[in-house]
C-alpha cells in the first residue's frame, strides 16, 4: 500500500480515536470518575493527537493543500481550532454540569462539522 494511503488510514482511525477519548474524559468528568486522573488517561490522549496532527500535516503536504489557498482546508483548521479550545475549556476549569455539558455539546457539533467538511470537499 503506497505510504500515503497509510497515512490516510491513520489518520482516519486517529481522528476517531480522539472523539472516542474526548467523550470518555467527558464522562469520568461529570461522573467525578478517578480514571480522569490517571497518568494513562493523560498522555494517552497527546500521543493519539500527535498522530493525527503528524498524519494531516503530511497528507496536507502531500497533496500541496494550505489553509490560505485551499478554502475547505481553512475551515477545517479553523474548526480545529475551536475544537481544542473548548476541550481545554471543558477539562482545565472546575465548573458546573450544565457549563461541562454546554462545552461538550458544542465539541460535538464542532467536530461533526469537521467531518462535514471532510466528506464534501472538493475532489
Ligand atoms: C479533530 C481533528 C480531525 C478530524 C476529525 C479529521 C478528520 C479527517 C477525515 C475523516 C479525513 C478523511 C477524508 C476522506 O476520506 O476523504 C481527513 C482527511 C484529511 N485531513 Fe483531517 N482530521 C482532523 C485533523 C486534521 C489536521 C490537524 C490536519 C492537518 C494539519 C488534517 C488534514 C487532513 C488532510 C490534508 C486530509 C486529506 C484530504 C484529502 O484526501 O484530500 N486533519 N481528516
Amino acid at each position: 500500500m503506497p505510504y500515503i494511503l497509510v497515512a490516510k488510514h491513520l489518520h482516519v482511525w486517529f481522528a476517531l480515536l480522539t472523539f472516542v477519548g474526548f467523550s470518555l474524559r467527558f464522562l469520568w468528568l461529570i461522573g467525578r470518575s478517578d480514571l480522569l486522573h490517571k497518568r494513562w488517561v493523560k498522555i494517552l490522549p497527546h500521543i493519539n493527537d500527535t498522530g493525527l496532527l503528524i498524519s494531516g500535516v503530511t497528507l496536507a503536504i502531500f497533496f500541496g493543500y494550505s489553509p490560505f489557498a485551499v478554502f475547505w482546508f481553512g475551515v477545517k483548521l479553523a474548526l480545529i481550532a475551536l475544537y481544542i479550545v473548548l476541550g481545554v475549556l471543558l477539562f482545565r476549569t472546575h465548573q458546573n454540569r450544565l457549563y461541562q455539558i454546554t462545552l461538550f455539546s458544542m465539541s460535538f457539533i464542532t467536530y461533526f462539522f469537521i467531518i462535514i467538511v471532510v466528506l464534501t470537499k472538493p475532489n
